[in-house]
């Protein structure tokens, strides 16, 4: 048993991809310690960076068909008509032809145009900062979504003023169930009377001067109220030059699924083009005074999903820093202490040194050779000199011979 345990632990230690250099075989440079402190630096700062990173959230966008046929759409208003509410009637009229009735009704209730003091500052405030938003900083949207505020603006201030004169306003109020298909929801002149099919506005007693469409949008919007929407109809206020005036809104209603970590939820979002004119039967532009909005529903679906990044991403990330800037910093130092050494000229001293005892040896491997070669030399010179001994001794022979026989 403990035989296997001992082997085991051999064969472990075998296979040891960091072997532990002995102390006195470490040099320690400067260039080195300050390389260690420079790159710890750098380490951490990185890190923090990005702890930072990991810590943001960020959004991404998906597009899918819209799945929900039969759900209704609430259509939320506050509107204020510079006419007294006996003159006008707001209603919906769309594609399923339903009757006008079943939709809901809104809340009228007279009011001044004019604005006290407070009001007008908050107005004014909600009018700047929409037209930022939908002009010019879109990316504003995530600020808002991470926010969680459903209400960026606040309520609307009560009236403190109350003006002398006579009421010469409708405040328009209240929230609709309409279907989800193009419609109209429209403020014309004149009370609502049903019809068997759509229905017609009665304006039987008013003169041309009443017409007024002046109008202002305190709230308009589609669905349950969410973070990180913006209405770009709130805030907007028209003043009409003439009686009789149409003004039309096409707006693109886009179902809107937000998954942030702070709200969860579906909600609408829309978008929306303007357009204005006079209604002159004699300059030949015709139709209906009045406000409309004429919506339709987008087919696909936003799907807006906060996330943090993995875990695991993060953490790969920081050994990557850590690992990479140690790399680095090792070559860089390296690099650095070889140019110090080249300038102090300590190099070139240890290389004359080192050149010195290369050909110190050299000449002693030459002297080695020489003598090698001697003997090489010397070896056929001397079995040659036998050679011609032996030749001297057999053509010695021949010569002593012939006095002999
Ligand atoms: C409509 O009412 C507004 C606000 O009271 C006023 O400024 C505007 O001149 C009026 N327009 C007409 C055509 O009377």
């Amino acid at each position: 048993m403990l035989r296997h345990r001992k082997k085991a632990i051999q064969t472990v230690k075998s296979l040891d991809a960091f072997p532990k250099t002995s102390e006195e075989c470490i040099e320690k440079t400067t260039t080195g310690g300050t390389f260690s402190v420079l790159s710890l630096a750098v380490i951490l700062w990185l890190m923090v960076m990005e702890m930072m990173y990991y810590l943001e959230t960020s959004f991404t966008y998906t597009f899918i068909p819209d799945t929900k046929f039969s759900e209704k759409l609430k259509i939320n208003v506050d509107i204020t008509i510079a006419m007294p509410c006996r003159y006008v009637g707001a209603d919906v009229l769309d594609m399923t032809g339903q009757q006008v009735m079943t939709f809901g009704s809104l809340d009228m209730e007279d009011t001044w145009w004019e604005l006290d003091p407070d009001q007008r500052i908050h107005f004014d405030g909600m009018q700047q900062v929409n037209s930022y938003f939908r002009e010019q900083f879109h990316s504003i949207h995530q600020l808002l979504w991470r926010s969680g505020y459903i209400n960026i603006f606040g309520d609307f201030p009560r009236r403190r003023v109350t003006p002398s004169k006579e009421k010469d306003a409708c405040h328009v109020v209240g929230t609709l169930e309409i279907n989800k298909v193009a419609g109209n929801f429209h403020i014309t002149a004149g009370k609502t009377i049903p019809l068997p099919r759509g229905h017609a506005h009665l304006a039987v007693f008013m003169d041309d001067k009443d017409y007024n469409f002046t109008h202002r949008i305190n709230k308009l919007s589609f669905g349950d109220p969410a973070p990180g929407i913006v209405h770009p109809l709130e805030g907007d206020e028209e003043v009409a030059e003439k009686n009789l005036m149409s003004y039309q809104y096409f707006i693109t209603v886009v179902p809107t699924y937000v998954s942030t970590y702070s709200y969860r939820g579906s909600t609408f979002q829309y978008s929306v083009s303007e357009q204005s004119r006079e209604i002159a039967h004699d300059k030949n532009s015709h139709g209906t005074p009045g406000i409309f909005f004429k919506y339709d529903v987008s087919a696909l679906r936003v799907n807006v999903h906060e996330r943090h990044e993995p875990l695991l991403a993060f953490l790969t990330r920081l050994c990557g820093i850590i690992g990479g800037v140690m790399t680095c910093s090792g070559l860089m130092s390296s690099v650095v202490s070889l140019a110090v050494d080249c300038f102090t000229c300590r190099f070139f001293q240890r290389h004359s040194d080192k050149t010195e005892t290369e050909t110190t040896s050299q000449k002693t491997t030459t002297l080695l050779l020489a003598t090698e070669l001697l003997q090489t030399e010397t070896q056929p010179l001397l079995t040659s000199t036998t050679i011609t001994s032996n030749m001297v001794f057999v053509s010695d022979t021949p010569q002593s011979s012939p006095p002999e026989s």
